[in-house]
Parts: structure tokens; sequence; C-alpha cells
């Protein structure tokens, strides 16, 4: 590892850890305090990927300063100066999540709120009662496509399916093109051959729903968002749509998956069906403290020479948010939280960007992890916890795989 040199452009160091050495470890606090220590503070360089360094921002309190000051960081990865430049390959991995698109996630200011607008309205309007019945009976018809006995992968035979068809279900998209927008979005973030062939496929799919809605409107997100002054088209329409299913699927996933994991190995949480003391909020929020689903977050974009944490970043750097290591600050009240009911974490971000789906995502987790504990009473790991494997991604930290042996009970 070079010896960290305040002022050096960040394309000139080199031996720089990867930022997935954070995500893939079994130790993630042993990681982050490393880089902290070797960086002198809270602001480490890392890699994304071979020849792609950014800056990992790991303070509570730098980390929301970043994130609220939106005429120095931008969400806009035009300003990114490896990729004006040319360092950032066409097959490179990282371009499904860092390619600007016309959405609010790579907006700012005037623009993003006009984008934005749209998504906070639409999830506002949902119907919590009618939400819970949908998502309740979508994973009720997950559990009834599991074998009738073990073993069963709760990842990819559960935690994988439900975001998907649920989030879908709030714009009125039937199961089957659920399933068929499930397999587009594994393309795109596995970045493969296929990826951009399978996005151009999404955008079929979803120009289809659209004019769907358009002849036949109908109570969802899909006929909130043609109808919002917000949106100026159906390109912006397509391209919230996109970013809604997109943004909810890893995340949702990985949030089941850990939350699951530690119903079925940490006696604090054996479930007050189990006897344990604490319930399945208690254990979703402990999830959002120690093992947020985006550990770390992509990114802002530098737009003058600045400093953040002692360390001095230029103009067109790369700002990765880790939200992880943030939480794990003794600045975050992290010692109070998940027994005191402190919601202070950053797992879902915070500032103008600041997850709008929070109130959803927290119905749809819940009702999950409810449902397969309850139509899978007896349900046991079937391999020693220390034995889970962890998903490659540099962004997510959660299980590949949750092998359990169950017996399923008739709904
Ligand atoms: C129904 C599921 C979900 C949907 C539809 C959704 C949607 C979105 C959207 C549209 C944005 C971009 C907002 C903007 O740029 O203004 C966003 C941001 C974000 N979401 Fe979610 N989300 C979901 C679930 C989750 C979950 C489960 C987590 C993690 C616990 C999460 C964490 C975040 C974070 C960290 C950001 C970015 C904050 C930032 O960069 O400052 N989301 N989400």
């Amino acid at each position: 590892m070079t010896t960290p040199k305040t002022g050096c452009p960040l394309e000139k160091l080199t031996d720089l850890t990867p930022l997935s050495a954070t995500t893939t470890c079994a130790d993630p606090a042993a990681a982050y305090q490393r880089l902290r220590t070797d960086w002198g503070g809270p602001v480490a360089a890392v890699e994304l990927e071979p020849g792609v360094p950014a800056w990992l921002v790991m303070g509570y309190r730098e980390l929301r300063a970043v994130v609220r000051n939106e005429q120095h960081y931008s969400r806009n990865s035009k300003n990114w100066r490896l990729l004006a430049e040319g360092h950032i390959g066409a097959g490179s991995g990282l371009a499904p999540i860092m390619s600007p698109r016309d959405n609010a996630y790579f907006s700012d200011g005037a623009t993003h709120r006009r984008l934005r607008g749209p998504l906070v309205d639409g999830l506002a309007g949902l119907s919590e009662h009618r939400m819970a019945r949908d998502v309740g009976e979508t994973c009720d018809l997950l559990i009834d496509r599991l074998p009738a006995d073990g073993p069963i992968d709760l990842v990819a035979q559960y935690a994988a399916q439900v975001p998907m068809l649920t989030v879908a279900g709030l714009f009125g998209i039937a199961p089957d093109l659920g399933d068929r927008l499930q397999a587009c979005v594994i393309a795109l973030f596995g970045s493969g051959e296929d990826s951009a062939e399978r996005f151009r496929e999404m955008e079929t799919i979803l120009t289809g729903v659209i004019n769907e809605h358009r002849t036949a409107p109908a109570e969802d997100l899909t006929t909130a968002f043609l109808n919002h002054p917000g949106h100026r088209d159906d390109g912006e329409v397509l391209a919230s749509m996109l970013l809604m299913l997109g943004a909810g699927w890893e995340t949702l996933q990985v949030w089941i998956a850990q939350t699951l994991r530690i119903m079925l190995t940490d006696p604090r949480f054996d479930g007050k069906v189990r006897g344990g003391h604490l319930g399945i909020d208690d254990a979703l929020d402990d999830v959002l403290w120690r093992d947020p689903p985006m550990a770390n977050q992509p990114t802002r974009w530098t737009l003058t020479d600045t400093v953040v944490g002692d360390q001095r970043i230029a103009r067109g750097d790369a700002l990765i948010l880790g939200l992880a290591a943030a939480n794990r600050d003794s600045w975050a009240g992290a010692d109070k939280r998940v027994d005191s009911g402190n919601r202070a974490h950053l797992a879902f971000g915070v500032g103008p960007h600041a997850c709008p789906a929070q109130r959803v995502a927290r119905l749809i987790a819940r009702t999950a992890v409810e449902t397969a504990l309850h139509r899978l009473p007896d349900a046991r790991l079937a391999v020693p916890a220390a034995e889970i494997r962890l998903r490659p991604s540099p962004w997510t930290r959660g299980p590949a795989e949750l092998l359990i042996n169950a017996t399923r009970t008739v709904c």
C-alpha cells in the first residue's frame, strides 16, 4: 500500500485496497478500521475495479456534509474526470451503475427536485392496506412454489424473487412480466455480455406497460407517473420506472436475506415466536445498522478542488459513500441502537437523494421475513453459519445463498 500523499492525484496512487475487500470479508469493522489507519482519517483511496480509483468516505459527519452540499458534490457522472478522460472502458463493469441517465438519481438541484417529485408523490399515494395484501399474496405464492421439504436456498428461491415481483406489482405489471424483468435486472447487475441487450428488453417491456396504461389507466404507480406534471414525456416516465425497479431490487433482496440470516442464527432474534426477546422490526433495524444493504453507496463527483476529512480531493474525483463504515463511527451513536429504537443510521442515505421508498421497502421486507418464518416454522440452516458465502459485490454485503432445511406449511 502506498503511503498516503495528500494532494497526490487519485489516478497516480497504486496498490490500493479493492472496495470489495470491505464487503466480502468476515469482519468489515476491521477492514474499515485498517483503511482509516492506513489513510490517517475517515477518507481513504480505494480501487473500484483494476485501474479505477475513488475516495471512500467513512466518517458519519463527513458523509452527511458531502451529501447535503450539492453545490460542491454532484450526482451526475458527467462530472467524472476518469470517464471524461477515457479511463473507463466500454466493457467496464461499472457502466450499469455509473453511466448517466435522465432520472432523479443522476441529477442535481432543480432538475432533481422535478424528477423526484413523481417518485415521492406516487409512493405517498399508495394504499398501505392494499400494498400489504398484495405483497403478502406474492410472498405466499413464492413459498407455495418451494419444494414441500427442504433443502431450500432462501436467497435464490425467495429473497431475490420478492423485490422484483412486489415492486413490479406496484406499477401494475403482471407477475410473468415481473419474472422477465427480474432476469433482465440480474443480467444488468452482472455486467455480462448480454447486459446491453437485456436493458433494451427491459425498455421494450416497460414501454408496453406505459402504452397499456395510457389507454387503460389504473390505480397504480404507472398511472401516477404518467399523470404527474414532474414528468415531461413518456421517456422520463420510462427512466423513472427503470430507476425504481433497479434501485429496489438488490437492496431489498440483501435486506431480506440478511434479516432472515440473523433470525436463523442470532439467539437475540430467534423471533418472539421462538422465545427470542427481539422481533422482526428489531432484526430489520439491526441489519440497517450493522450490515446496511448498500454498504458502499455510489457516488458523488466533486465540482471543485476540496478537502474532506483532511484529505485533499481534486475536482472530478469520485466519492463513494461508506454507509456501513459511517454507521460504525462513534458519532452515529451506534452503541445505543437497536434496543433503544435508534434509527439514526445511514442505510437509506440522507439529504436530497435519500431513499424515497423507505416506508414501502420496510413493508415489503417485513412481510417477506414474516411470511417466510410463518410458513417455514421449523427452518434451520443446512450449513454452519460461519460457512455462509457472501455476494461478490463491492456495493452490497449479504449472503450469496442461505441454504435451509424446512417443512413448508400449507397457507
Ligand atoms: C421498494 C424498494 C426501493 C425502491 C423503489 C427504492 C428507490 C430508490 C430511489 C428511486 C432512489 C434515488 C432517489 C434520488 O436520487 O432522489 C433511492 C436511493 C437510495 N436508496 Fe432506495 N429504494 C428501495 C429500497 C431501498 C432499500 C431496501 C435500501 C437499503 C436499506 C435503499 C437504500 C437507498 C440508498 C442508500 C439510496 C441513495 C442515497 C444517496 O445516494 O444519497 N433503498 N432508492
